[in-house]
């Protein structure tokens, strides 16, 4: 059993009961932050790339807790000039941790750090996570894209994380396109309604999709899988 905690925006905090991972922990300045980044507990903290949104309270909260941080090879020494523990890695690669197992996919967006974004973090990635014998599939910011028909052949996703907001990453339409490329049990739409620009509603979302469960979480809820 896995428990899926929302914590707003695109940030996600898993654990097994005995592992605790968080991904792109943008908490202080999200105004959707169902926590604090003191309050954050993990061993691992997971970054999609470099942006303000996704990178957020990454170094401070893997500083504070001596946890490892994971993301593509340039963030991720980026991370490490700020004194974090890292595990570079980069798309297509996959390595077993203690916990399970990541594996770094594609994913159509930029990667800049600061706030201009003007520091190169290399591409955006996406993270497919199996934790506790289940695999949670992370795109991170992206648009569209056909491998992600190559994504649910090659694996049974257990549960899917899809930004819906459009703008920066795909709309509610593109993400229900991608729910039936990926075939996950569970869908959960993220990335939406943080700030005006990506206003959506999951409601039009969870009725557009078909063969999937959409699970809508507003920050601070948790789900059990
Ligand atoms: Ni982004
Ligand atoms: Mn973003």
């Amino acid at each position: 059993m896995v428990q899926v905690r929302f914590l707003g925006h695109s940030c996600v905090a898993l654990t097994d009961g005995y592992h605790r991972l968080i991904i792109d922990p943008f908490l202080q300045g999200n105004p959707t932050a169902a926590i604090k980044p003191d309050e954050v507990e993990v061993n691992y903290v997971l970054v999609t790339h470099g942006h303000g949104d996704h990178l957020g309270d990454a170094i401070s909260i893997a500083n504070r807790n001596g946890a490892t941080i994971i993301a593509n090879y340039e963030l991720a020494n980026l991370c490490a000039k700020h004194g974090a523990k890292i595990h570079p890695m980069h798309i297509g690669g996959a390595f077993n941790f203690e916990f399970g197992r990541v594996k770094l996919t594609i994913a159509h967006h930029g990667g800049g750090y600061g706030s201009d974004a003007s520091v190169y973090t290399g591409p955006a990635v996406g993270f497919l996570v199996t934790l506790g014998q289940k695999t949670i599939y992370h795109p991170g910011d992206t648009g569209l894209f056909y491998d992600m028909k190559l994504i649910g052949d090659t694996n049974a996703i257990d549960l899917a994380f899809l930004p819906i907001g459009d703008n920066f990453t795909m709309g509610i339409d593109d993400a229900v396109l991608a729910v039936g490329f990926l075939r996950p049990k569970i869908v959960v739409p993220i990335h939406y309604d943080t700030f005006p620009i990506i206003t959506a509603p999951p409601d039009e979302f969870a009725q557009k999709v078909q063969g999937s469960r959409v699970v809508v979480l507003k920050p601070g809820e948790t789900l059990e899988i």
